[in-house]
């Protein structure tokens, strides 16, 4: 028997400030996606913004239905988006953020397993590494690729 271990690692970072131009970009936009939110049943308002490598950014937000399972995450809708919409770009970043009565979450909002899992899909389509930025409002985390998120990622059909 051996005991493996995996390592994750990830950057935190305390503000909007602190993060590159393009990422700061990314994340705002992200924020502003929340605005598009409809959560009548949660009222937690996610917002999404994927970056294309064509430097294009693509907003999505949850959308909720009253057959809760009809509804979908803020980052599907986006990924969803960019790969309908420009099926031969690579993703090459996500950023997530929710708020709630208007007020951004102090920590950073965590994506699904699904999401996840979808986030791993578009990786592999792209074939570049779909960076993951996570908006809070007191901290901000920072993962270089989907398998920081989803170790031992499901990709071998
Ligand atoms: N939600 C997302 O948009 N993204 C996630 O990764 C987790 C949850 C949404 C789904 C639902 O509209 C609300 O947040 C509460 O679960």
């Amino acid at each position: 028997m051996t005991s493996k271990e995996i390592r994750i690692v990830y950057n935190e970072y305390e503000s909007l400030d602190q993060l590159d131009p393009r990422d700061r970009e990314l994340a705002q936009a992200a924020i502003e996606a929340t605005k598009s939110s409809y959560a009548p049943y949660s009222h937690f308002n996610v917002g999404a913004a994927v970056r294309l490598d064509n430097g294009e950014i693509i907003k999505g937000s949850n959308q909720e239905n009253a057959a809760y399972p009809s509804g979908i995450c803020a980052e599907r809708t986006a990924m969803f988006y960019a790969s309908a919409n420009y099926p031969e770009n690579a993703m090459t970043a996500i950023a997530i953020t929710a708020s709630q009565n208007g007020i951004l979450c102090e920590t950073p909002a965590t994506p699904c397993g699904a999401c996840r899992q979808v986030m791993a899909e578009y990786q592999s389509k792209g074939k570049h590494p779909m960076e993951i930025l996570l908006i809070g409002g007191k901290k901000i985390w920072k993962f270089g690729k989907v398998d920081d998120m989803l170790p031992l990622i499901f990709d071998s059909i």
